[in-house]
């Protein structure tokens, strides 16, 4: 008997919010939980799970018809539009922000919303943990998917499990020239940093184990500001993980998130700001419109489902709602402190190329024309 394939879609965008860029507020969760049970329903899907970070609404959905696929791109549209007009009607703050295009196309990418898939023949036991950003970019994954696909120091099954010795495969994608490259490591760590530490420009999007390419990872590389060709939002991140047997162990996954990194993002998008490991409770970006915050869905896949209990309700696990993560909270608020003391000089600003697709373009235009030659 062939293994039974299941695909993990999670696909994500900013709908319009409450209190400005802050949090989805219920409403919008009640008509996407309504689609997508009529979705599940139907049997275009089989489970799912909406949750939200900071004001991203997010569709965690289990199916079998493969990535990309047309259904359930169409699904996930389909719902943000129904939101986005609950949006308006509520008058909700900046409705329908990440709808770019108004006709649906075949596929969400390139249409504003995030995505990230992963089509997996189900193991015996297959643990699953997706992330979920807000008030950052894709980048952001960078430096967390090193270390724990990489990274000895992280992973100890990198050493000690012999199924790991044979290290990964990477795929970065060179967002500004649309290009894509397959390192392997450890024998190419050294290239892959060279690349993976430039974070506004390449973007892991896959990780494979080396030794029988099993996929292990997956993430949303998509850039708004290249779409529509100015700024419009950070392109909050979603990324799946895969754990376990053979695979860096759940801990291995969030140990990354111990400590607080800096990433991309913050206040309009133009800042580094400390990134802040929260529970679904605290996932509502509030001081500089942040910090930066990211939550991790721990589940289990079973028969092409999330595992459920009786009632059906999916079985989630919310993992940074946890003490383990308080220290990298409070590392996170000192370094926020530390870097909003130099307001907007860089290097808490980002630097000049990376602003280039935002509104102080717009701001240094005007002094353009006022420019005279230097003497
Ligand atoms: C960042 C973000 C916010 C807004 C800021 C200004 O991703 O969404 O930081 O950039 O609140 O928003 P507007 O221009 O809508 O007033
Ligand atoms: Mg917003
Ligand atoms: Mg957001």
């Amino acid at each position: 008997m062939l293994p039974k394939k299941a695909t993990i879609s999670i696909i994500k965008c900013d709908v319009g919010s409450l209190a400005g860029h802050h949090i989805v507020p219920k409403p919008l969760f009640d008509v996407a939980e309504k689609n997508l049970k009529k979705a599940a329903e139907k049997g275009v899907i089989n489970n799912f799970y909406v949750f939200n970070a900071g004001d991203d609404l997010e569709l965690l959905m289990a199916h079998e018809k493969g990535e990309q696929n047309k259904e359930i791109h169409q699904l996930a549209w389909e719902t943000f539009k129904d939101c986005a007009s609950k949006a308006s009607q509520l008058k909700l703050y900046a409705a329908g922000q990440d709808l770019l295009k108004t006709a649906f196309s075949g596929n969400v990418r390139g249409m504003g919303p995030g995505v990230a898939e992963m089509e997996i023949e189900e193991r015996a036991s297959d643990p699953i943990v997706v992330f979920a950003a807000d008030k950052t970019s894709a980048g952001s994954f960078n430096y967390p998917l090193f270390c724990i696909f990489a990274d000895p120091m992280n992973t100890a099954g990198l050493v000690i499990d012999p199924n790991m010795l044979c290290g990964f495969k990477f795929e970065v994608i060179d967002t500004k020239e649309s290009k894509t490259i397959v390192l392997k490591c450890p024998e190419e760590m050294y290239e892959l940093l060279s690349l993976i530490g430039t974070v506004g420009r390449y973007v892991i999007s896959r990780i494979w184990r080396a030794s029988d390419n099993l996929i292990c990872a997956s993430s949303s590389v998509s850039k708004l500001s290249l779409i529509a060709g100015k700024y419009v939002g950070k392109d909050d991140p979603v990324m799946i993980t895969r754990a376990q047997h053979g695979l860096p162990a759940v801990g291995e996954i969030l140990a990354p998130f111990m400590h607080s990194y800096f990433v991309q993002g913050w206040m309009r998008g133009s800042h580094w700001g400390p990134i802040m490991p929260v529970g679904l409770k605290a996932s509502k970006c509030t001081v500089f419109d942040g910090p930066p915050r990211i939550v991790a869905i721990g589940f289990q896949m079973a028969n092409g489902k999330i595992s459920s209990d009786d009632e059906g309700t999916p079985i989630i696990a919310d993992l940074f709602d946890d003490p383990a993560f308080a220290l990298a909270r409070h590392e996170a608020m000192q370094n926020a402190c530390a870097l909003r003391n130099m307001g907007e000089f860089e290097p808490a600003r980002l630097s000049a190329e990376d602003m280039e697709y935002t509104t102080i373009q717009k701001v240094l235009g005007k002094l353009g024309e006022r420019f005279k030659p230097l003497k």
